[in-house]
C-alpha cells in the first residue's frame, strides 16, 4: 500500500484576478488530505472515505447515487489510465484533516496526492510539473473553471508566485510568514462568484480590467516584500488589495467584521483569502501581537485556524 499526503492552501494575493492570466501568491497550509492505494486481485475499485460517508463501497455504484462526492477520485483513477495506459482494481483510502466547508482546497489536495499514489503503485515517473499538468487536467474536468493556484499549492509546497495555468509557478523562499488565519464559518460558493465576477467583466469590462491590472501590480510588489520580509508593507499592500475585492463586490458583512477587528487590534494588513463570500480571512501581523489579534477575531466571531504556515508539498508518509 501507497500513502501520499497533500497540504491545503490559502491565497495570499490576487484572486480573481488569476483567473484572467494574472499572477497571485499562494501558500501550502499544513492541514492535509492523504490517500492511501493498493492493488486487488480483481476489477473493481473500492472507495472508503470517512469524511464522505463511505465505506468499502464500489466506486461504480456510488458513481450512480454519489456522483458528485466521488467525482474527483473518478477521474482521476480514468485521467490516470487512460494516459498512462494501465489498469488495475484499487482498494483506495482517503483521510481529510480538515473540512471540505473552510476553503483551505480539500479537492485539489485530494486530487494530487491520489495522482502521486498512482504514480507510486504503478512505478511510473512523475515530476512535479507532471502531477501539476494531469492534476490540473483533472479538476478542470470536474469543474470546468479554476486558475489551478490550489492545485500548485497541493504539488510544490511553500509560497508560490503562480501565474495562470501554471504558466509561472515560482517558489518565494522564506520559511515563515506570520500570518493569522480567520474562518468565518460559511462555506463560499467559489464557481458561483467566478462566474458573477466573469458576468461583471462581460458588463463593464474597462472597469473590473482596470481592477485586475491593479491587483497585479500589488501582486507584484508584494512578491519583492515577502521576500524582504517587510510585513508592514505585506500588510499595507493586503489592504490595498482588500479594497480592490470591494470594487469587485465579492467581500461580505463576516468578513469585513473579522477584518475590521484584525485591523483594530494592531494587524498590518488583513483582507479575503479565495473566492470571497465566506471562507477565510487573513492577518498579517507583528508577533508580539499575534495572541491579541486572534483574541479580537474571535470576538468578531470568527474561529483561529492554526496551522503550520507554509506546509511541505505532497509527498509519500
Ligand atoms: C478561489 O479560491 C480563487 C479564485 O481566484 C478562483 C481560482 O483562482 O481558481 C477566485
Amino acid at each position: 500500500m501507497i500513502k501520499v499526503s497533500a497540504p491545503g492552501k490559502l491565497m495570499l494575493f490576487g484572486e480573481h484576478a488569476v483567473v484572467y492570466d494574472k499572477p497571485c501568491i499562494v501558500v501550502s497550509v499544513d492541514h492535509r488530505i492523504s490517500v492511501s492505494i493498493e492493488k486487488r486481485n480483481d476489477n473493481n475499485l473500492i472507495l472508503t472515505a470517512p469524511e464522505l460517508d463511505i465505506k468499502d463501497k464500489n466506486i461504480s455504484d456510488l458513481e450512480k447515487t454519489h456522483f458528485k462526492k466521488v467525482r474527483f477520485i473518478l477521474t482521476v483513477i480514468r485521467n490516470f489510465f487512460k494516459k498512462y495506459d494501465v489498469k488495475s482494481g484499487l482498494d483506495i483510502k482517503t483521510k481529510s484533516e480538515f473540512s471540505d466547508k473552510i476553503g483551505l482546497g480539500s479537492s485539489s489536495a485530494v486530487v494530487v496526492s491520489a495522482i502521486k499514489c498512482l504514480s507510486e503503485l504503478f512505478k511510473i515517473k512523475m515530476n512535479e510539473k507532471d502531477i501539476f499538468d494531469l492534476s490540473y487536467q483533472t479538476v478542470l474536468d470536474v469543474q470546468g473553471l479554476g486558475s489551478g493556484f490550489d492545485v500548485a499549492a497541493a504539488v510544490y509546497g511553500g509560497i508560490l508566485f503562480f501565474k495562470t495555468a501554471g504558466k509561472t509557478i515560482e517558489a518565494i523562499n522564506i520559511q515563515d510568514i506570520p500570518l493569522v488565519v480567520g474562518y468565518t464559518g460559511i462555506k463560499a460558493d467559489t464557481p458561483t462568484l467566478v462566474k458573477m465576477v466573469r458576468e461583471k467583466r462581460t458588463k463593464e469590462p474597462d472597469k473590473i480590467n482596470h481592477i485586475f491590472n491593479e491587483i497585479e501590480k500589488i501582486v507584484n510588489s508584494a512578491k519583492t516584500e515577502i521576500e524582504n520580509e517587510n510585513w508592514k508593507e505585506v500588510g499595507r499592500l493586503m489592504n490595498l488589495n482588500q479594497n480592490l475585492l470591494r470594487n469587485l463586490d465579492i467581500s461580505s458583512k463576516k468578513l469585513e467584521d473579522l477584518i475590521k477587528a484584525a485591523l483594530d487590534a494592531g494587524a498590518y494588513g488583513a483582507k479575503l483569502s479565495g473566492a470571497g463570500g465566506g471562507d477565510c480571512m487573513i492577518a498579517i501581523v507583528d508577533e508580539n501581537n499575534l495572541d491579541k489579534i486572534k483574541q479580537a477575531i474571535e470576538k468578531a466571531g470568527g474561529s483561529i485556524i492554526d496551522a503550520k504556515i507554509p506546509a511541505e508539498g505532497a509527498k509519500v508518509e
